[in-house]
């Protein structure tokens, strides 16, 4: 039986778009996604998928008390039968009946090397504070901001001339890399979560 993926997004949809490519290419085995939301109409993500002929909901949150908007979302991924969820550029903070009730089952992309710079603008906070390395990282999703056990994360050195635009651009290569990776880790169940390290077996 393939894997069923749900993705989340609220916006472009380049890291649905590259885990999609990933998944048709065979580079995430025995997977499919099953279904891509959005909270937001008129997402990019969502055209990208349609056009690509995977099944899309747009689910509006605005107003919305968070967890009864996630339970919209949850009942939603339950009739797609997905196994595991994945957050990609999705803008909203996942409430605690969510993220029990899929646990170690919700992936997140990240553009910086977490536990440095979560929240918003992580590649313009990246530039301000002067570090010379920067990157991202895919990590399981727990009721905090961009924390929960690390998967995989890559590093993209920081060059002078670098712009919020050049350095956005480097680590979003390596973001488009990484979740595929860290998906077909997390499907393969080729992984174990010691406190808060996620070991390889
Ligand atoms: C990415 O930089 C991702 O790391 C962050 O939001 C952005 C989404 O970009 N969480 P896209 O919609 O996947 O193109």
């Amino acid at each position: 039986m393939r894997k069923r993926i749900g993705v989340l997004l609220s916006g472009r949809g380049s890291n649905f778009e590259a885990l999609a490519e990933s998944v048709a290419a065979g580079r995430v085995p025995n997977a499919e996604i099953a279904i891509v939301v959005s909270n937001r109409e008129g997402a990019p993500g969502i055209d990208r998928a349609k056009a690509r002929g995977i099944a899309t909901r747009v689910i509006p949150s605005k107003g919305l008390e968070r967890e009864v908007y996630d339970r919209q979302v949850a009942a939603m991924l339950d009739e797609h039968k997905v196994d595991l969820i994945c957050l990609a550029g999705y803008m909203r903070l996942l409430s605690p009946y969510f993220v029990a009730k899929f646990p170690n089952r919700i992936l997140n992309i990240h553009p910086s090397l977490l536990p440095s710079f979560p929240g918003l603008e992580s590649q313009r906070q990246a530039l301000e504070y002067g570090v010379k390395f920067a990157g991202c990282t895919v990590h399981f999703v727990d009721e905090n901001l961009d924390a929960g056990p690390i998967i995989v994360q890559a590093v993209v050195p920081v060059k002078d001339d670098d712009t919020e635009a050049t350095l956005s651009e480097k680590i979003l290569k390596e973001e488009h890399r990484i979740y595929s990776e860290a998906v077909r880790i997390v499907l393969e169940e080729k992984y174990k979560i010691a406190g808060r390290r996620v070991l390889q077996s």
